[in-house]
């Protein structure tokens, strides 16, 4: 019960599609028929508004990191339900995955989400912050060099994965393993278009 109640906080925070909301309710219209297709912050930048992309980029990052922290509190050594340490971390990896999950297949939009690079970052930061810094280094520095968001964040993925072995949070690697592949294959659109040459650099509309 524990894992599960981890897990749905997890899911019920990363389903919020705050791309599409943010976006409608600033009269850009519906994100999902606009350049790729994808409710992130990538895509509601190609609205031409930076704020816009800005606020869904934070509030993405939020709805993964938030909920990995409240498992942290609710399962942790502070909070109302002390529980022994592998506990606490299978629970804060649970609502880690539920976030991925809900961002990428979110029930209200009949399982249609986003593709779960900025909710990752979020979780990331949440299971241990020295991951979250690997994270970010890893995605700014790829984004800084070749200006592809797609790479820059699957880049991002796939080295907190490995960084929480290397860095001795192996008990979480699992999970970030599980969400790495999980977002790579939602990339895989964007993996045809950059072997075609033709994967737009952020700024572009297309
Ligand atoms: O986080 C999503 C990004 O990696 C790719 O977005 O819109 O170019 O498919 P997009």
């Amino acid at each position: 019960m524990d894992l599960f109640g981890a897990f749905l906080i997890g899911y019920l925070s990363g389903s919020i599609p705050f791309g599409l909301l943010l976006a409608r309710a600033a009269g850009k219209g519906d994100i999902r028929s606009i350049g790729s297709g994808n409710i992130g912050a990538t895509n509601v930048l190609r609205t031409g508004s930076k704020w816009l992309a800005v606020a869904t980029l934070l509030l993405d990052f939020a709805k993964g990191f938030v909920p990995v922290l409240l498992a942290s509190w609710l399962w942790g050594f502070d909070g109302p339900r002390i529980q022994p340490a592998n506990l606490v971390e299978e629970c804060k990896s649970l609502a880690a995955l539920g976030a991925v999950l809900g961002h990428c297949f979110p029930v209200w939009l009949r399982f249609r989400g986003g593709k779960g690079v900025a909710t990752n970052a979020g979780v990331s930061f949440g299971l241990a912050w020295p991951i979250g810094v690997v994270y970010a280094v890893v995605w700014i520095a790829v984004l800084a060099l070749g200006r592809i968001s797609s790479v820059a964040g699957m880049s991002a993925v796939i080295a907190a994965a490995l960084g929480a072995w290397l860095l001795g949070f192996a008990h979480f690697g699992p999970v970030l393993a599980i969400i790495a592949a999980l977002i790579v294959w939602l990339h895989r659109a964007n993996i045809g278009r950059l072997l075609r040459g033709e994967e737009p650099r952020v700024g572009s509309k297309s």
